[in-house]
């Protein structure tokens, strides 16, 4: 929980979030997806409001220490122009529900993840996801989890005395 609450307070910091923030103001906490070192994480979103044609999706990236563009959607004549940024299209994803998903995460992919879509009146929507990756020393307790795979009787053997 200090996690969480720790690093919204350092993103709050940051005065384009907090813009979002205020165009957004009505919308919920932020999702907290849950990643491991080298698995893919599905950064979820939706956006029950927008009800006019969609003309951009952006995501964003950004962290205490660095912000980037992940990937922009701009409607051109009945197809999606696509441009991706950071070198993302080579492990990312997204859906047509503007869903996001980043395969081999790394430590450095902890971050608040925000997806704009603005539609034909120019409205925009923003949803946030907050991501913890975590690495292999956050693993809990590999030794049990080993001891209770093996069969009790090998658990309990005992070198044999002739
Ligand atoms: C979005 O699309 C993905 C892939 O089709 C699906 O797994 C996910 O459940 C969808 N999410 C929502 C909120 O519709
Ligand atoms: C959707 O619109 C309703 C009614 O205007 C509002 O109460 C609600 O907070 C909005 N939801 C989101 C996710 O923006
Ligand atoms: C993030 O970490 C990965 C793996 O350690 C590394 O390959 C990558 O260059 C790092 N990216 C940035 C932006 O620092
Ligand atoms: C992640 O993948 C890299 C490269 O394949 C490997 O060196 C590293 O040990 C892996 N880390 C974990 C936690 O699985």
């Amino acid at each position: 929980m200090s996690w969480t609450r720790g690093s919204l307070m350092a993103v709050l910091s940051s005065c384009w979030l907090q813009a979002l923030l205020q165009t957004a103001a009505a919308a919920a906490m932020p999702r907290v997806v849950k990643g491991r070192v080298n698995s893919s994480i599905f950064l979820e979103v939706s956006f029950p409001n927008i009800t006019d044609q969609v003309d951009t999706v952006e995501w964003k990236y950004a962290s205490p220490k660095t912000r980037r563009c992940i990937v922009q959607l701009i409607s051109e004549e009945e197809k999606w122009n696509i441009h991706w940024f950071s070198g993302y299209s080579q492990r990312a994803r997204i859906y047509p529900n503007h869903s996001l998903s980043i395969q081999n995460v790394a430590l450095n992919d902890s971050g608040t993840y925000s997806c704009t879509v603005t539609d034909w009146n120019g409205d925009e929507f923003t949803e946030d996801v907050i991501v913890t990756v975590i690495g292999v020393s956050c693993v809990q307790a590999p030794k049990e989890t080993y001891r209770s795979l093996l069969p009790s009787s090998l658990k309990e053997a005992q070198p044999t005395k002739p």
